[in-house]
């Protein structure tokens, strides 16, 4: 499968909240039951859906963007748990923050952000097929690319392996879709699943950072919805 669907940011917030904003808890019910604040380094078809996932299960989640200005109207339509900021207001913002940008800006990124995102859960759902680090991804790894321009981040790849929409359309329902996670950081392991469970997917740990390589993007691994025991088959991993 290929990422063709590019619906524009407005378009993918405002359909991941007509399904969100009823069924939002309200903040204090969110806190009680030990939600996590989730923060989203970009806003975009990505960023967007899983965001809005979890907003549907009672996090509180913000959404950046370099131009916070444009999100506030589609925020206001996720309902109390969502909030829009600047990236350093999510950053600081989020216990698990995902990262949902072009790969191309990472290097960008990583000098503006990296040393904010030192220590934070990091979720890296970036593909390098139509950056220029396509190739040293290849040769390196994704994981360990990306660890090079995060350095200190707890870095867990994750939401990379299939479409946003795949991930919206497949929320909640039986069997629940299998969202392969590689890291090495065990405890961001733990915390990324739980989300991954709280958005009504289904986690697959593949293995570390090293082992993302097995569902990216242009792989056999990529692109599948498949519950876990299946996903573990055709990926060789052991569940
Ligand atoms: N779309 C999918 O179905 C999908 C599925 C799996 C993985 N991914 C991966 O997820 C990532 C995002 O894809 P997308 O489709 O969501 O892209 P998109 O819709 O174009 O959104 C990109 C987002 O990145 C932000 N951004 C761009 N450059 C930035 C920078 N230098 N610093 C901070 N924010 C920056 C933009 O925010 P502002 O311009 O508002 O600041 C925008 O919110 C990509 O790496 C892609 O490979 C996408």
């Amino acid at each position: 499968m290929s990422l063709t669907i590019k619906p524009n940011r407005r378009h993918a917030l405002a359909l991941a909240a007509a399904g969100v904003a009823a069924l939002a808890l309200p903040l204090g019910t969110a806190r009680a039951q030990g939600k996590l604040k989730i923060g989203t380094i970009g806003a975009g078809s990505l960023g967007g859906a899983v965001g809005a996932l979890w907003v549907k299960a009672g996090h509180e989640v913000m959404f950046s963007s370099r131009s916070p200005d444009e999100l506030k109207t589609l925020v206001a339509e996720l309902g109390p748990n969502a909030r829009a900021g600047t990236v350093q207001e999510a950053i600081a913002f989020g216990d698990a923050i995902l990262l949902a940008i072009p790969y191309a800006a990472y290097p960008e990124a990583g000098k503006a952000y990296g040393e904010a995102l030192k220590g934070k859960i990091v979720m890296d759902a970036g593909n390098a097929n139509r950056s220029d680090l396509f190739e040293e991804t290849k040769r390196n790894g994704i994981g360990v690319t990306t660890k090079k321009f995060f350095p200190g981040a707890r870095l867990v790849r994750a939401f990379n392996a299939a479409n946003n929409r795949l991930f919206t359309e497949n929320a909640g329902k039986e069997p629940r879709m299998a969202i392969p996670l590689a890291g090495d950081d065990a405890a961001a392991l733990k915390v990324v699943s739980d989300l991954v469970t709280s958005a009504r997917l289904e986690p697959l740990v593949v293995g570390g950072l090293k082992d993302a390589d097995r569902f990216a993007m242009g792989t056999d691994g990529f692109g599948h919805v498949l519950p876990a025991k299946e996903l573990a088959a055709k990926l060789g991993v052991t569940h």
